[in-house]
């Protein structure tokens, strides 16, 4: 039993955390404006163009802007319809000045400027006042770089202020719940392994839109996997269920909505599933070609390798080959099943054999000692020097008894060899291919 208020205790510290993590929190306001301060009724308007900066007084002070900073608050139509505004505030000293321009300027855009002034009746009693000065109509791009500028009216020369901010962008709590552009919707998603399928539902997309769902392969652009849901916005339930037929860890959900150039969000269940990758191996009998092919983009390095007792895999000499994407072969091929692809990847290195028992049972010996007979049994053309042999070390062999076997049929079937099995080894010597081993030891008993 968990007690609820120990639960909201968590949320709080969680909505705390995420806060923290996601930056600060932004100021909502209902209406744009200027605002000074001991009753100076200032008022602003856009403004374009300058002339040149004028030689100010000399019973000017230098330091007529003191304290001026820069800060983002937004200004929303409705809930998910906010614009993201700087707001500029400053403490000013009077005397010989008219008004004051806060201007901003971003890379490719043009300088905007808003002028504030103070009416000529209340500039005499302010004379040696400091006024507060706040405006906070000058619109910003979301992740915006803006430098701002604070100009005197009368412009007078080495009087101006600079500040440079950078507006939140959408990794931004606020932002992204409040700012249309940076609206995506959020994914939340159940597997059925059994099934193959994933139940996504999703929250907080733009609510006048129709939402798209689909799946697709996360490589430089995502593909899409064919499986795709259109969620309507009439409809209050807001899920889906999409069928995948590999968990790969580049199968990603992917949700947008229904408007130009919309935002997307991208969540990929299977991230961390790597493993799942090595499972494109596959085997051409006929030519003796293994071949290995991604579903996602990795980077790898692919070796063939013997694998020893213990579970140690040698690398086959000049066997590496680099992945980034496409296909790895080896052409002629001995399928042996101690012959294993190596693969190396930044997480780790993983061992696969395709021909040990189950994945691609080429060829293999079986011993039926009842007969007692030897039984091959393979699906490829070949012609197998089998023998038996006495182990005189952990690699020896001194061979006893050496006979041919022919495997023709190219269908799976048993295809029996002729020997009388003795108390040692049999030793298996295979057709000359380019990666094969020279013998495969099997005890007999
Ligand atoms: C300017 O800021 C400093 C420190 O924040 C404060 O102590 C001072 O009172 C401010 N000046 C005015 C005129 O607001
Ligand atoms: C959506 O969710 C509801 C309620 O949880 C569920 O009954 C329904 O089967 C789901 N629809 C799809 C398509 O998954």
């Amino acid at each position: 039993y968990v007690s609820p208020l120990l639960l909201q205790v968590v949320f709080l510290l969680l909505a705390f955390y995420s806060s923290r993590v996601q930056g600060e929190r932004i100021e909502k306001i209902e209406q744009c404006g200027v605002h000074c301060s001991q009753g100076l009724r200032c008022k602003a308007k856009s403004h374009v163009s300058f002339g040149f900066c004028k030689k100010p007084p000399d019973s000017m002070s230098s330091d007529v802007f003191t304290n001026t900073s820069v800060s983002t608050v937004m200004r929303c139509d409705s809930s998910q319809r906010c614009s993201v505004h700087l707001r500029v505030s400053t403490v000013l000293q009077i005397k010989h000045i008219h008004g004051i321009y806060f201007c901003t300027f971003a890379a490719g855009l043009m300088e905007r400027c808003r002028i504030v002034n103070f009416p000529k009746t209340q500039r005499a009693k302010l004379v040696d006042k400091q006024v507060n000065i706040q405006d906070d109509c000058l619109e910003v791009g979301v992740g915006q770089d803006m430098h701002i500028t604070l100009k005197t009216w009368p412009w007078f020369c080495d009087m101006d202020v600079f500040r440079l901010h950078h507006a939140p962008d959408c990794s931004n709590m606020d932002i992204r719940r409040s700012v249309t552009e940076c609206i995506t919707g959020r994914i939340h998603y159940e597997v059925d392994v059994e099934r193959k399928e994933l139940a996504v539902s999703v929250s907080e997309m733009l609510e006048d839109r129709d939402y798209h769902l689909r799946l697709c392969h996360k490589g430089f652009l995502c593909t899409g996997t064919g499986e795709h849901v259109l969620l309507k916005k009439e409809n209050p339930l807001k899920n889906a269920t999409l069928k995948y037929s590999r968990p790969v860890p580049c199968l990603c959900i992917e949700g947008w909505s229904v408007m130009t150039d919309a935002p997307r969000v991208q969540v990929c269940p299977f991230k961390h599933r790597v493993e799942e990758l090595w499972s494109g191996i596959a085997f051409d009998p006929v030519t003796g070609t293994l071949s290995w092919e991604a579903a996602c983009h990795i980077n790898a390095v692919v070796s063939l390798c013997e694998l020893h007792d213990g579970g140690m895999c040698e690398d086959l000499a000049h066997s590496h080959q680099t992945y980034v994407k496409g296909k790895v072969t080896y052409s002629a091929v001995d399928p042996h099943p101690r012959l294993c692809m190596k693969f190396k990847t930044e997480a780790g290195v993983w061992v696969k054999c395709p021909f040990s028992e189950g994945d691609f049972p080429v060829w293999y010996l079986e011993v039926k000692e009842s007969q007692p007979q030897l039984l091959v049994t393979s699906r490829v053309r070949a012609s197998l020097s089998v023998s038996t042999c006495s182990r005189t070390g952990s690699d020896m062999c001194e061979n006893t008894h050496t006979s041919l076997v022919d495997v023709v049929s190219q269908s799976y079937g048993p295809v029996k060899g002729t020997l009388q099995p003795i108390r040692h080894s049999v030793n298996t010597n295979c057709n000359n291919q380019k990666w094969h081993f020279q013998y495969l030891y099997i005890p007999l008993w």
